[in-house]
This record gives structure tokens, C-alpha cells and sequence, in this order.
């Protein structure tokens, strides 16, 4: 008896079956990676905390590309004047070089996160566009050259469309002071620091019809300028809800159709339908992971997936949005303590049943 169980133990061991599970686990040392590797690179958005440790294990056996979560951002970066606080951003990108892996730089000009003394002067005023400019000279020739062994991709401009689908570039304070002149800027300050780095614009809800146009129009703008833009960042922060394959497939179709690269830059799934604005918890609200929900969420994850492979041709990177349940962005935006369930591995770090519906076609 002990004999048939012991050979039934390695025959199960040798072709990976489970039988607590669906899903075959063929090869469990292979990581998000590895079953990409013909694909495109797969990355995780890290602070500081999340690169030692268990943590750390974790990134280098799924992933082979890192994005500084906060640590490259405007204030945090260069919260004085002309004071830069490299720390935090220099020791993921001293993990990832000791490592060999990717590292995307997020991002260089952006609405939020930036420090106060940005957009005024020492008596409080407003700047005049040239300084603005000359500031943003500045942040981007320092910030892009040290990084430059090291950073292959940055995100140049994030965000710059506005939420509202009959008006264009958001009413920034950078759109304010400067026209639509930061951007083009931006771009051509970040090339001249960097010849080599492949340089995006990267902005939410892309795949929705309405603001999908009006990026498309951005870049086709761009490009006409001769502004060197190497491709679009999709953030994907997408639920359960959405996108649809249609609408993914026709976004990715018409960027590629401007000759531009596409990397999907913060892909995570809520479990909640999307919104913008910060507010309460209400009283009822249920953030409960749901059977339902997960066998949503995995729809979902299957779906995107399947797409990314089809049109590997046009995507060179895909990147997730933190690296657990444990911890995700989504349990304090947009409500302040609703636990959020978004990502491919569980609180306690393990791979959840949807890690397999990625990784197996
Ligand atoms: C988020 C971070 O994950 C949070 O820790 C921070 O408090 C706010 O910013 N779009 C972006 C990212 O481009 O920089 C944002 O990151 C998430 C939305």
C-alpha cells in the first residue's frame, strides 16, 4: 500500500497534478517570467520595503522588471528645490541591476505628487511659463541622467488627458502656466539626457473609447512634431467590469497602427468597478472576495492575457500595479480601508488560482 501510494506520489510530482486544484502545476520553479519569456517582460511596481526579504524572493522568481511605485516621483524625488532624496530610488535600482533585471522609470512630469514649491515662487506667486520650463529642464536632465545605465524606459508624461470626454489636455497647473508645451517639452529634454531610453506617455482608462481618441490624438500630434515618443503606456487598472476584448484589441490595433510601441505599465484587476474620486467607506459596503468575484476577476485575467500574446508583436513590456493582496494601492484608493483583491498572488504571498489561468494556454 505504502509502496503504490509512494510511486502514485512521484508519477503525480512528474506530470504536476493536483488534485485540489483544476488547474495543472507543471513546473512550479518556473515563474511569471518564465512562462513570458517568448513573450514580452513582466514587471512589478516595488517600494523600498518590498525588495528585501520574502518580498524580494518573491520579485526575482516572477518577475524580470521593476517600476519604483513612488520613489522616482516629482516630491518625493525632489521634494526641495534643486534637493534631490535619491535613497529609496537608488536602492531598487541597485536590487535590480544586482539582479539583471528591468527597470522602468515613473514618471517625470505629472499633476500629483509634486512638491509645493513647484508651480510658485518664494513669494507665493505663480511662475511664469519659463521658469516652469527651465524647472522642468532641470528635474528631467538630473533625475534622467543618473539613472541613465540603469532606467531603459520612463514614463515621460502621465495623465495629461482630461477625465472629461469633450475637453482635451486636463486643466493642470502645468496645462495652466505652460499650454501644451510641458509635454512636448518633457519628451525632448528626457531624449536629449537619454538618446537610448524608450520614452512613453502613459495615462488610465485607455481602453475606454473616449479618452482612447483623445490619447490617440495626443500622439498622433507628437509624432507629427517629431517629438521622440517611443510608445504608450496603458496603465491598466481595470475590474472585473472591464475593458471588454473588442475594446482592448482595437486600442492596441490603433496605437501600433501610429508606429508606436505599447507596454502595459500598472495592470491590476479590482474587484470593484472603477472610480476616480476619493471618498468614505459606506456603512454596508461589502469588500468580501466572493466566489462570484473570483471567478470573474479570472475571466478577466484570462482574457487580457490571451490578447497581450496575440499582438506580442506591438507589446515589449507588461507590468503589474504592486506585487500582492497583502499589500495593493487599491485598499486606500479611491476608499480609505476597503480591501481590494487585484493582483496574482494572496496576502500571504502565494499564487491564487487566478496565477494559473495567466500563465496556462
Ligand atoms: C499610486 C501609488 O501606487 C500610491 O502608493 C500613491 O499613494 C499614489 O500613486 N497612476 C499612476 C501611479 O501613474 O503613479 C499611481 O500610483 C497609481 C495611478
Amino acid at each position: 500500500m505504502k509502496k503504490i501510494f509512494i510511486s502514485f506520489s512521484i508519477v503525480a510530482f512528474l506530470f504536476g497534478c493536483n488534485s485540489a486544484n483544476n488547474h495543472p502545476k507543471p513546473n512550479t520553479n518556473k515563474g511569471l517570467k518564465d512562462y513570458y519569456k517568448n513573450y514580452f517582460p513582466i514587471g512589478v511596481a516595488v517600494n523600498e520595503h518590498n525588495i528585501t526579504g520574502v518580498q524580494g524572493k518573491l520579485i526575482l522568481k516572477e518577475f524580470n522588471s521593476v517600476t519604483p511605485e513612488n520613489a522616482m516621483k516629482w516630491a518625493p524625488i525632489e521634494p526641495f528645490q534643486n534637493v534631490y532624496f535619491w535613497k529609496n530610488a537608488d536602492s531598487i535600482v541597485a536590487f535590480a541591476k544586482r539582479n539583471h533585471i528591468r527597470i522602468r522609470g515613473h514618471n517625470l512630469c505629472w499633476h500629483q505628487q509634486t512638491p509645493p514649491w513647484l508651480f510658485v515662487n518664494k513669494n507665493g506667486k505663480t511662475v511664469s511659463k519659463d521658469t516652469l520650463l527651465q524647472r522642468l529642464k532641470s528635474h528631467v536632465f538630473t533625475v534622467v541622467n543618473r539613472y541613465k545605465d540603469a532606467v531603459y524606459a520612463w514614463d515621460v508624461v502621465n495623465e495629461a488627458i482630461d477625465d472629461d470626454s469633450t475637453k482635451f489636455l486636463r486643466n493642470s497647473k502645468w496645462y495652466q502656466i505652460c499650454g501644451e508645451d510641458f509635454i512636448d517639452s518633457a519628451f525632448v529634454w528626457a531624449h536629449e539626457a537619454d538618446p537610448k531610453a524608450q520614452l512613453f506617455y502613459n495615462d488610465y482608462n485607455v481602453i475606454r473609447p473616449q479618452k482612447r481618441e483623445r490619447v490617440y490624438k495626443l500622439l498622433k500630434g507628437l509624432l507629427a512634431k517629431k517629438i521622440p515618443v517611443t510608445g504608450i503606456g496603458i496603465q491598466a487598472h481595470w475590474s472585473v467590469y472591464e475593458p471588454t476584448q473588442d475594446e482592448l484589441e482595437t486600442a492596441i490595433k490603433e496605437f501600433a497602427s501610429l508606429g508606436l510601441k505599447v507596454q502595459f505599465t500598472e495592470v491590476d484587476i479590482s474587484i470593484f468597478p472603477w472610480e476616480k474620486n476619493q471618498r468614505a467607506k459606506k456603512p454596508n459596503e461589502n469588500d468580501t472576495y466572493t466566489d462570484a468575484l473570483k471567478a470573474k476577476q479570472a475571466a478577466e485575467y484570462k482574457m487580457v492575457f490571451s490578447v497581450f500574446r496575440k499582438y506580442k508583436k506591438y507589446i515589449n513590456s507588461v507590468t503589474f500595479w504592486n506585487l500582492s493582496d497583502k499589500d495593493t494601492w487599491l485598499d486606500h484608493y479611491p476608499v480609505e480601508g476597503r480591501k481590494n483583491y487585484p493582483l496574482l498572488f494572496d496576502t500571504a504571498l502565494q499564487r491564487k488560482p487566478v496565477y494559473w489561468d495567466v500563465v496556462k494556454w
